[in-house]
């Protein structure tokens, strides 16, 4: 099983997450490009503004003010293309990414099925697929280039002051740039770092508490638990508000400790250039185009201090979405394996546990071939659905062999292990989509004379027909109405569609009255000329068509002698 393994540091998911751009990653250099190329227009604006006051203060301006004018209103028309393309850019790679991230999550999980799923993990990998792509896309849109452009802003106007006005000034300007841009959000993000885990853990655990008991509220009425459960939920609904109360205090405090810093360097700017000018260094005009060109310059680095909170986050995030996407599935898949067309089953000593030194099964022995109902019984708990899905290969075993027509199970072909044995398991999932689409699952091409068939052998068709809509449906539409035993029905009609040489049938009957089950089980005995069925039933009248039961206790089975 997977064990836990520490986070990534910030860098490596960064650096991670940008190679999971792919060509995507000229799109993003175009943005930055086109965002840097805003923010300068946009200055340029209060700069040539600057410059129109520096002309009337009896600077020598080459410009003449029709010039000075028309550059001010063109660069603030420019700014305002460029910022639309920048930002068509960004969520352009955002929205694709999201997509391909989807695809990436979905094929490892196809990889890592169906142990994956079947482990305890499978709310975090629902959270997973939902909230943590989410969250990249904010990492992809809106992290990525505001750190670019806040970089290369900062470096123009360092370069543009010191050149046109004076390198002190500059010199003041890269102060604040580092005391806003790289010193505040270090600082903010180390004292943030332990009231955003918290809060983060808190709300999620209370979205869970409070999804599970909207989840479980027919139980909760059932037995009377309202007023337990409603205290309970606003118990932890002011705990909650706790912790958002102690987080906000401290995003509250890091923006004022910026909004402080950027003022505070201004006036330090602006002090400077005084300085500077009383000293005769430089002339009343540099000094103002200098102080105008800092005043304007934070914007991009501001918006790197707003990060921080969103930074751990993302990073959280990116590090189990990347260390899905890198996990080694329980069970490798088979690509180049042998093919077979299902004859016989033979299983010797099996041996497997879900954890070391537990055995589930041991020494197990059977077999079936085709032609026969291979019956297993045994107490709840026992392993009856362990033995099925070892003979699908959802885990490896852990000792002994399977074998298909004397081929071992390790060295199949997964495809066609898939073809040729089929498993109805305990519970049925039905999309929500047309009872027709759901039972195409396993048959993509089945035509319609083939669902209707399958629905008659597993006693179904005739309710399927009775609704309005009849095999076009939505079984979204029924929500939760579909009976257990009619959904249990839908999936014994998919395994029919399917025509695999072995079916595997876990309780096929147990949520079905007698005449359905007589039903059934006459299409069990009609399908077994030309297949092998393996049942796993506790009742007695369903096992009563097996040809031979097998009996699992403690981890052992034996035959029954009838
Ligand atoms: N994914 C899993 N991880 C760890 N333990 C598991 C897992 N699935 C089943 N088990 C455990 O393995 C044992 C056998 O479970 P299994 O589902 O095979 O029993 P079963 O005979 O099918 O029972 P039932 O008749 O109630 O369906 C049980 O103790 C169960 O708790
Ligand atoms: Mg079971």
């Amino acid at each position: 099983m997977k064990k836990q393994t520490s986070r990534m540091s910030g860098g490596r998911i960064m650096a991670s997450l940008i190679v999971l751009l792919g060509s995507l990653a000229y799109v993003m250099v175009f943005a930055v490009i086109n965002g840097t190329l805003g923010f300068l227009c946009s200055m340029g604006v209060t700069v040539f503004g600057a410059v129109g006051i520096a002309k009337a203060l009896g600077e020598q301006i080459a410009l003449s003010y029709g010039w000075i004018i028309g550059l001010t209103v063109g660069l603030g028309v420019m700014r305002g293309a460029l910022r639309f393309v920048e930002q068509y850019c960004n969520h352009y790679i955002a929205f694709r990414l999201l997509a391909v991230l989807r695809d990436k999550i979905f094929t490892a999980l196809r990889r890592l099925c169906p142990a994956k799923l079947e482990s305890k993990q499978k709310g975090s990998i629902i959270s997973m697929l939902t909230s943590d792509i989410e969250t990249l896309e904010v990492f992809y849109a809106h992290t990525v280039s505001p750190i670019c452009i806040a970089i290369t802003v900062s470096t123009a106007v360092f370069l543009f002051v010191g050149f046109v006005s004076s390198w002190y000034l500059s010199l003041v300007a890269l102060a604040g740039f580092i005391a806003v841009g790289i010193i505040a959000p270090l600082v903010s993000s180390s004292l943030m770092r332990d009231a955003g885990v918290k809060y983060r853990a808190r709300f999620s655990a209370f979205n869970a508490y409070f999804l599970d008991s909207i989840k479980g509220i027919k139980d909760i009425v059932l037995n009377n638990a309202g007023d337990i459960r409603k205290n309970e939920v606003d118990e932890r609904s002011e705990e909650l508000l706790k912790h958002t109360h102690e987080l906000k205090y401290k995003i509250a405090n890091a923006t004022a400790f910026t909004e402080f810093t950027v003022s505070f360097m201004t006036l330090v700017a602006t002090a400077v250039a005084v300085a500077l000018v009383l000293a005769g260094k430089i002339s009343v005009g540099k000094a103002i185009i200098g102080v105008v060109a800092i005043f304007g310059s934070f914007g991009p680095v501001i918006a790197i201090s707003a990060l921080p909170g969103n930074l751990t986050q993302t990073f959280a995030s990116g590090d189990r979405v990347l260390k899905l996407l890198g996990e080694k599935p329980v069970v490798e898949r088979i690509e180049n394996g042998i093919k077979f067309d299902f004859d016989d089953l033979e299983v010797k000593d099996l041996y497997f546990g879900y954890e070391k030194d537990n055995a589930v099964l041991e020494d197990i022995c059977m077999n079936a071939k085709r032609g026969e109902i291979v019956g297993i019984v045994g107490e709840s708990g026992c392993g009856k659905s362990t033995l099925l899905k070892l003979l699908m290969r959802f885990w490896s075993k852990d000792g002994g062999e399977i074998l298909y027509n004397g081929n071992e199970i390790e060295t199949i072909n997964s495809d066609n292990l898939l073809d040729n044995v089929t498993m109805v398991s305990q519970s049925t999932y039905l999309f929500d989509e047309t009872i027709a689409d759901n039972l195409r699952i396993a048959k993509e091409d089945a035509t319609d004379e083939e669902l209707e068939n399958a629905c008659r052998q597993a006693s179904i068709h005739e309710f399927i027909c009775q609704m309005a809509g009849g095999y076009d449906t939505k079984a979204g539409a029924l929500g939760d109405n579909l009976s257990a035993g009619e959904k249990q029905r839908i999936g014994l009609a998919r395994a029919f569609l399917r025509g695999s040489g072995l079916i595997l049938l876990d309780e096929p009957t147990s949520n079905v009255d007698s005449i359905n089950e007589g039903i059934i089980l006459r299409s069990l005995a009609e399908q077994k000329k030309d297949k092998a069925i393996i049942l796993v039933s506790h009742r007695e009248s369903t096992m009563a068509i097996a040809d031979r039961v097998y009996r699992i206790d403690k981890g052992r089975i034996s035959e029954v002698a009838r």
